[in-house]
């Protein structure tokens, strides 16, 4: 395995945010919101899969005492299937278990890989959000994970 995981930093947005058009379009997070989530330290942890010096994947984690929540986790498609998505997932738990009792996160309605990858981590669906992404209006699927 070739990719390392390491903190996102505001030089990374480039390549982030052309895997957030390959992703997500069209409910693309902007340039400014992730320059504000980088800047909100002490409850955001951003990773990226870095492979030589392409950003391969990324992920987020926002964790209050009380509650965490995964923000976002992507792959690029052409190494999607690799284990890099896991390996991020993983990363994201660990320091969410140190900071957290619980995860929430959502997921859209029609996205069962990832769906699927969160059941295997004891995530469990607890309810749903009409229309909740936006502009396409698609449903999300809200999935909450207990520390064990
Ligand atoms: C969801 C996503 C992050 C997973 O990352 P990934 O690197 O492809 O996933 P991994 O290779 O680590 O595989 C994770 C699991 O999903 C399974 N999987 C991966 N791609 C799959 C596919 N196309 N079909 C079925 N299962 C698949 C793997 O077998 C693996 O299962 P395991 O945990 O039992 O081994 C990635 O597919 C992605 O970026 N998708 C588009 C963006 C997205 O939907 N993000 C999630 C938003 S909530």
């Amino acid at each position: 395995m070739s990719e390392r995981l390491r903190p996102m930093r505001l030089a990374d947005l480039d390549a982030v945010l052309e895997l957030e058009e390959q992703l997500f379009a069209p409910d693309t997070w902007t340039r400014a919101m992730y320059r504000d989530e980088l800047s909100r330290t002490d409850s955001r942890s951003y990773l990226v899969a870095e492979d030589g010096d392409r950003v391969v994947g990324y992920a987020g984690l926002i964790a209050y005492d009380d509650e965490a929540h995964v923000a976002t986790i992507g792959v690029a498609e052409d190494r999607q299937g690799e284990g890099i998505g896991a390996r991020l997932l993983d990363a994201l738990l660990a320091e969410a278990d140190r900071r957290s009792p619980v995860v929430l996160l959502e997921v859209r309605a029609d996205n069962q890989v990832a769906q699927e990858l969160y059941r295997r981590r004891g995530f469990t669906e607890v309810g749903r959000r009409p229309r909740y992404y936006q502009p396409s209006g698609t449903d999300a699927v809200v999935m909450k994970r207990e520390k064990l």
